[in-house]
């Protein structure tokens, strides 16, 4: 059966009556096979799932790359598709935002720290589209995956807070085989930048390695992965050492930690973690 693709929100009430049950997967479309493995997540979590596909200008910033965000809709539902997504909601920006959105969901002081340094209000507007994505798709579960952490922590902040009736899944991070996140930002890198890409992912697992083996001077393990990083040109906006829980410095004695970093290759900015065990 041809994937459904709903565009407006009564359309897509009016189907889902027909549902028992539905997994929703929140995109920004240029779907790649990090999506697809939160498709194939959802889908073991419920019989149907609905992915919604929506550049959200709220949660980009000035001089961000709103306009050239890769917009590639009839691959996407191709990929989908063949991934098992029955239901495709792609609202155009007057069906988002008939009027401009001036309700917004304030997060806690956690959005402004790490991405929300170098991206001021972009949490604001992530948590402002999802609150309304999930009350325009109401569905029992919703998928995200663990490659933004922070946004991850955020949304399942929310919706413990606001009583949300829907059941938060977390996916890993999907990766190539050399250890670069997928993301739909890797477009813009040259060929060059491709191959010196997963030093990110290899400067935070060697924070890994070295928190495993019992090592908790973190911070001279993020100054160690930051100037590996810099030697290789990069730009480095932080990487961190973090507790897992909170996202704020881990006390003395937490085992549960994430290292999370970002940072700019020419004028691309990748984001990537790796969840750390301490002994
Ligand atoms: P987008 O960047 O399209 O990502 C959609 C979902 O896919 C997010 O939950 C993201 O964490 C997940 N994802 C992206 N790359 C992944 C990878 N390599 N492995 C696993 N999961 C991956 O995140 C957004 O869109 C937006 O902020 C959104 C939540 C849709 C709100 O606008």
């Amino acid at each position: 059966m041809a994937i459904e693709i709903l565009r407006s929100v009564s359309e897509l009430r009016a189907r889902l009556r027909q549902e028992p049950r539905y997994a929703c997967v929140p995109t920004m479309g240029n779907i790649h096979d990090g999506h697809l493995r939160l498709v194939t997540l959802g889908l073991q979590n419920a019989p149907t799932v609905v992915t919604t596909i929506f550049v959200n200008r709220l949660q980009f910033g000035q001089g961000e790359d709103f306009d050239k965000y890769p917009r590639t809709f009839e691959e996407d539902c191709e990929k989908l598709e063949r991934a098992g997504c029955q239901l495709v909601f792609h609202p155009d920006e007057r069906e988002m935002y008939p009027e401009p959105q001036v309700f917004m969901v304030d997060p806690p002081p956690v959005a402004n720290k790490l991405e929300g340094r170098f991206r001021h209000g972009h949490f604001r507007g992530v948590a402002t589209v999802v609150l309304k994505l999930m009350n325009m798709v109401q569905p029992h579960v919703a998928v995200f995956g663990k490659k933004d952490y922070q946004q991850l922590h955020i949304i399942r902040h929310m919706v413990r807070q606001l009583a949300l009736p829907v059941e938060i899944v977390a996916a890993e991070t999907y990766r190539a085989d050399d250890g670069l996140a997928l993301s739909s930002r890797n477009r813009y890198l040259s060929p060059e930048e491709r191959g010196e890409a997963p030093r990110l992912h290899e400067a935070l697992d060697q924070v890994r390695a070295a928190v495993a083996s019992g090592d908790r001077n973190f911070e001279a393990l993020e100054f160690a992965a930051d100037a590996l990083l810099a030697r290789h040109g990069w730009h480095v906006d932080y990487v961190v050492v973090r507790s897992r829980r909170t996202l704020m410095q881990p006390e003395a004695d937490e085992k549960e930690l994430v290292a999370l970093g970002a940072a700019r290759l020419g004028v691309t900015r990748l984001i990537d973690n790796l969840e750390l065990l301490a002994p």
